[in-house]
């Protein structure tokens, strides 16, 4: 049977998957267009923090996002009941490619037969995890990729190669009005996104030349400031992220080109080593963070 569209999404949920770093940022701008937003975890801590995230952040966000209202956030340790109903769903789960395969495969199972189903993996294109997705299914999977809501809100929107045209024009379309994300069409599928393949060469160069003893992250970053007027460096970002996820972003890329050097995984996994992950673990390239962390 052909894929349909949702046709009364208005009045359905949306499910996020992963109530992590980004799924809880996800999900905060979901709330923004006032429906219902689910988060399904399996970590009841990771559920909780997202919801104390998501209730300090919102009134802010509505704030400055004039035309929002406030959604309400339900939390679920059971898949299929979070997924009855929905019409939109976003993965955000670790980068590992057997964990994006199985949770498909769930989705396709358990989610209704209309739902649009959105990964936002940062280096695998959703055609290498579709395997198990029935055919029919695959046309409603596609990629969203969002980098940190509520700051940075471009989200890129990417077919999984078979994913239905019509899904893209609707996120495009719908993703504007959930706390004022700015989506853009990847035209091709392509591993990595527009502004991370361009990033990813930033950090990979910064991480460099720190790797080879000619300068240090906070110089880098001051360097980055002075020059380009940005509000934050490559490091600051890093640290972000979370330094784990860099360095499982940056193997990605290094296993599909292995000339990349290797400096900038090393100097990463030395950091990992020592337990410096970033904000989520208190340290990272810098060592500010503890109330931060409290709360990751
Ligand atoms: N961190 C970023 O800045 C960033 C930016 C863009 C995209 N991404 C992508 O988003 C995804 C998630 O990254 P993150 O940084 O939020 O990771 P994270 O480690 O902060 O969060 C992952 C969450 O998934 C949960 N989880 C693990 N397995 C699960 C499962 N099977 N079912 C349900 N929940 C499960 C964990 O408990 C955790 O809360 C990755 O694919 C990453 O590449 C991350």
């Amino acid at each position: 049977m052909a894929y349909t569209q949702p046709a009364d999404y208005q009045q359905r949920p949306i499910l996020i998957i992963g109530a992590g770093t980004l799924g809880r940022r996800i999900a905060l701008m979901m709330a923004a267009g006032g429906g219902e937003v689910r988060i399904f975890d399996l970590s009841e801590e990771q559920r909780g923090k997202a919801k104390d995230f998501i209730e300090e952040q919102l009134p802010k966000l509505l704030e400055k996002f004039k035309t929002g209202s406030k959604g309400t956030i339900t939390l679920s340790d059971d898949l299929a009941k979070a997924a009855a109903n929905a019409w939109l769903v976003f993965e955000a789960i670790p980068e590992k490619l057997d964990l994006k395969k199985k949770i498909f495969s769930d989705l396709d199972r358990l989610a209704p037969a209309d739902a649009i189903l959105a990964s936002n993996s940062s280096s695998f294109p959703s055609s290498q995890f579709i395997d198990h997705v029935s055919d029919a299914g695959k046309a409603r999977v596609v990629n969203t990729h969002f980098y940190m809501p509520p700051t940075q809100n471009a989200v890129e929107v990417m077919s999984c190669g078979v994913t239905d045209p019509a899904v893209i024009s609707t996120l495009i379309k719908t993703l504007p009005s959930l706390g004022g994300l700015v989506p853009f069409e990847v035209h091709k599928e392509s591993v990595g996104f527009i502004f991370n393949r361009v990033w990813a060469a930033i950090k990979r160069e910064c991480l460099n030349v720190v790797a080879t003893g000619v300068s240090t992250p906070q110089d880098i970053d001051k360097i980055f400031l002075v020059n380009t007027g940005a509000p934050f460096g490559p490091f600051r970002e890093m640290d972000q992220v979370g330094l784990d996820v860099i360095l499982a972003i940056e193997e990605h890329y290094a296993e599909l080109t292995p000339s990349l050097p290797a400096g900038p995984r090393e100097l990463l996994k030395k950091y990992i080593a020592a337990g410096k992950l970033g904000v989520k673990s208190g340290k990272g390239f810098y060592e500010d963070y503890p109330d931060a962390a409290k709360k990751h």
